[in-house]
């Protein structure tokens, strides 16, 4: 799965981190990959200290091109190699930086399923839409060349202040042929979530505040193949 938006600051590295420690901490027989597509590594250097069994961080500049951009074909070789485990269920994590374009990465139809997390002020929301057209054509474009349907793609919308708030944010993308998640609330706690502190305590802190909300999100990743075509226009799940 992967975590994108071409807008920074949406939320994106804080839910790659809770969906990537959320799997390997809370669902038996499951093994993680972080890969943070970001040439500015937060996520990656500040996850690598989580490394166990169950979850790795893969640095490769190999999944680069020169530019900064994604390397397409070595990212989808990566995508179809299985860990040498097979009894349990393998998960790829994907963090990509802002700025980043459809256009360039064809490994998201690769994807079993792509979260574009969003918040609510004008220049989120316009980024998201944007970000959405670009991810439709990128998929219409590809058509032929993917084996299935394309992946379902899930609006998260994040540092949501009231329920008023995400109303808004709801009907402001109405029109949108996604899945719209469920919201994810301003807090603090989310502010500390890369530090690295004495016992980890603040990411501690934030997986149990989140725990509802993080147990929604990898239940969605798990059953992500049963989601039913993708809707033609917003979907509330
Ligand atoms: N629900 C939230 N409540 C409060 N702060 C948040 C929330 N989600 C993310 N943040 C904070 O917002 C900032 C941007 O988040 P980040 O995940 O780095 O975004 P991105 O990766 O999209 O640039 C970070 O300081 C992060 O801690
Ligand atoms: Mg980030």
């Amino acid at each position: 799965m992967i975590f994108a938006n071409s807008k920074g600051g949406v939320g994106k590295s804080t839910l790659a981190l809770m969906a990537g420690l959320g799997l390997a901490t809370q669902h038996p027989n499951t093994r993680v990959e972080l890969i943070d597509l970001d040439v500015q590594k937060t996520s990656s250097d500040s996850l690598k200290r989580f490394t166990n069994h169950r979850f790795q961080v893969l640095e490769n500049e190999d999944f680069f091109l020169n530019s900064g951009s994604p390397n397409n074909g070595n990212l989808i070789n990566h995508m179809g190699t299985d860990f040498p485990y097979n009894q349990d269920q393998k998960f790829i994590v994907f963090d990509s930086p802002a700025g980043n374009e459809p256009s360039r990465s064809t490994f998201l139809t690769h994807c079993d399923i792509v979260f574009v997390p969003s918040s609510v002020g004008d220049a989120d929301v316009f980024a998201t839409q944007k970000y959405l057209t670009a991810l439709q054509q990128l998929f219409s474009r590809q058509k032929g060349n993917m084996e299935g349907p394309p992946p379902p793609i899930v609006i998260l919308p994040n540092m949501i202040d009231s329920r008023d708030e995400f109303n808004e944010l709801r009907a402001s993308l109405s029109d949108v042929p996604a899945y719209f998640g469920k919201p994810l609330y301003y807090s603090p706690v989310f502010r500390r979530a890369f530090r690295d502190d004495e016992n980890d305590t603040s990411v501690a802190t934030l997986l149990k505040h989140a725990q509802p909300y993080i147990k929604w999100l990898t239940n969605l990743i798990l059953k992500a193949e049963s989601l039913p075509q993708p809707p033609g226009r917003l979907f509330q799940l």
